[in-house]
């Protein structure tokens, strides 16, 4: 075959492509228009299916969004938590321009937006998976008069944005499903705590069970395996509107997904199109540090070390006999009080998961030597750290009273590096206890001066003495 047959060939399969992809629905539905159980839109690129469906085991209709690709992943549910028992279900924009999904009899309502419109309204699915609502019909970006992303269920798609919107005081998380048969809202929530830099949080009902850490301006401090995946950018935004989480695809031929499950285990999946199968990138239960507060305060949980807590240095375990039969719960505490007047110390740990930055200050307009000053000179400051890393260290955060939920990653250019004030008497020594293979050391060293940036740990291979 000649080149420019091969390419005539290869604009024919598109086109086909195009051809059936398009002739398998519309994208749209008009005021007089409304869509029955069994009819779906679908969006102008063949990537997002709306209609109606059953979970696996359950018999109840629920109108909902799902993949082309997979119509099991469903990404969003109107009815969650009112399904109809038959297939009598019809979405239709009502004379007020309201999005409603009836039931028989039609005066049954399941869902609406609760938006209505004087100038007429169309609802379009875009290829996004945003289902929006529209004055009129012009196809113009934005002014939505409702949009599914603002109404997440238990999924988040690129583009979405997770966090409070401050102006109309609702919260945009991810509620799980109640199980494989129930969407009706479950106990577990992804959310975006805006206190701090701005951390992702999974709730067990209101318990916290798993923190991603903060924002650092590149990634969330706990969770450097997502640089190896190029095809994604994510970005936290604070401002006095909004603050939000969101993430994009470089290539909009990449399926991605981050859902909360009802198992408890938030995921990020990508759709593997050769094994025909949704991929895990990462997970909120990848090892035991995630596990929120598994080392208790001032604990530092070590994910891939045969012992997986240590005190912070300068630190000793709170209840020793527990922690001997390994309870790690109890944390750790100072060894020595903290004497501001007696000149205390930091001492830098590099490559950590931030703490819980939820009591912690934020403050962006320092440097980092404005940063170690203030804390410096505030007594009750325990810990500093820049708060932006990107395009190097800028902002400052400090943290009061325990540090919580820290996690070391045994490389340093995972994690980040924070400071840790410490008495006199304890920033002299320290011990690095933290993986199996570097056996325990104990440095003395004059730390009347802060150690120049990248010279904290000390790392001895070789064997234990027998
Ligand atoms: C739905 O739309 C069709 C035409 O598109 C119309 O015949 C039918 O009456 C409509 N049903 C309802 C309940 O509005
Ligand atoms: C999903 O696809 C399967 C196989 O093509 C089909 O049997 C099933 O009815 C589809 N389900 C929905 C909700 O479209
Ligand atoms: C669906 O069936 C259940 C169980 O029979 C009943 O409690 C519920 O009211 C029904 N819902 C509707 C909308 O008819
Ligand atoms: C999640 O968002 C919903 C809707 O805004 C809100 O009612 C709920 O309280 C939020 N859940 C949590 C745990 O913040
Ligand atoms: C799912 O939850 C519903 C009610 O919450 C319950 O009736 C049903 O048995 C559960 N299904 C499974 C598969 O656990
Ligand atoms: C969530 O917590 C509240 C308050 O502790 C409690 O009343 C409620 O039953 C809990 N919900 C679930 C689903 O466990
Ligand atoms: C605590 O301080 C005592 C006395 O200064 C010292 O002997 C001990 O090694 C310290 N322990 C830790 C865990 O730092
Ligand atoms: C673990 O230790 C804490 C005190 O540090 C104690 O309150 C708790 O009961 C212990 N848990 C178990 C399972 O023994
Ligand atoms: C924040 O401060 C409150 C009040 O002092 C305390 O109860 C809570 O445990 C602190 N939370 C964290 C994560 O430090
Ligand atoms: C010390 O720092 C804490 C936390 O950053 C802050 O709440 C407090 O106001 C500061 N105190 C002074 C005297 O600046
Ligand atoms: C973080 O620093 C970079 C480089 O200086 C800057 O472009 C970015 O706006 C900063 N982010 C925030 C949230 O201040």
């Amino acid at each position: 075959m000649g080149k420019s047959s091969m390419i005539f060939h290869y604009f024919l399969v598109i086109s086909l492509f195009v051809l059936v992809s398009s002739s398998s629905g519309e994208d749209t539905i008009q005021q007089s228009q409304n869509i029955s159980d069994g009819q779906t839109l679908v969006s102008a690129g063949g990537i997002f299916v709306l209609g109606f469906f059953s979970p696996v085991d359950s018999g109840k209709r629920y109108l909902g969004i799902w993949f082309a690709i997979s119509n099991t992943t469903v990404v969003w549910v109107a009815n969650r938590d009112k399904p109809l028992n038959d297939s009598s279900g019809i979405l239709r924009i009502d004379s007020t321009g309201n999005l409603v999904l009836a039931g028989s009899p039609p005066s049954t309502i399941f869902w609406s937006t609760g938006q209505t419109s004087s100038a007429g309204a169309t609802a379009q699915l875009l290829d996004s998976g945003n289902f929006v609502l529209r004055e009129g019909s012009s196809p113009t970006a934005g002014n939505f008069l409702w949009q599914s992303f603002d109404h997440p269920t238990d999924t988040m798609l690129a583009g979405m944005k997770i966090g409070p919107d401050y102006r109309t005081g609702r919260d945009r998380n991810l509620t799980a499903w109640r199980n494989a048969s129930d969407p009706s809202p479950g106990r577990f929530t992804y959310k975006l705590d805006p206190r701090g830099m701005g951390q992702p949080f999974v709730l067990d009902n209101t318990t916290v069970i798993y923190r991603s850490g903060p924002w650092n301006g590149i990634q969330f401090s706990g969770s450097p395996s997502m640089k190896s995946y190029p095809m994604f950018y994510s970005t936290v935004v604070q401002n006095q509107e909004e603050a939000y989480y969101q993430f994009g695809v470089t290539q909009a031929t990449t399926l991605t997904r981050l859902v909360m499950d009802y198992s408890g285990v938030a995921r990020r999946l990508l759709w593997d199109s050769k094994k025909a199968g949704w991929q895990e990138l990462w997970s909120s239960a990848l090892d035991r540090c995630s596990n929120y507060l598994f080392c208790g305060p001032n604990g530092v949980c070590n994910g891939d070390g045969s012992l997986p807590c240590n005190c912070l240095p300068g630190f000793r375990a709170r209840n020793q006999d527990e922690w001997d039969i390994q309870n790690w719960s109890g944390g750790c505490e100072r060894n020595t009080s903290l004497n501001c007047a007696d000149g205390d110390g930091f001492l830098p740990r590099m490559g950590m998961r931030l703490p819980d930055t939820v009591n912690s200050t934020v403050d962006m307009s320092m440097n980092f030597n404005e940063c170690k000053e203030t804390c410096r000179k505030n007594c009750s400051c325990a810990a500093y750290a820049s708060a932006n890393i990107s395009g190097g260290e800028s902002g400052c955060i400090t943290w009061i009273g325990d540090l919580i939920d820290l996690k070391t990653f045994g490389e340093a250019q995972d994690g980040q590096n924070i400071y840790i004030r410490l008495a006199k008497a304890d920033i002299g020594t320290f011990y690095h206890l933290t993986h199996p293979r570097f056996y325990s050391i104990k440095i003395t060293y004059d730390w009347s001066e802060p150690a120049p940036q990248g010279c904290s740990d000390v790392h001895i291979f070789g064997v234990p003495p027998s």
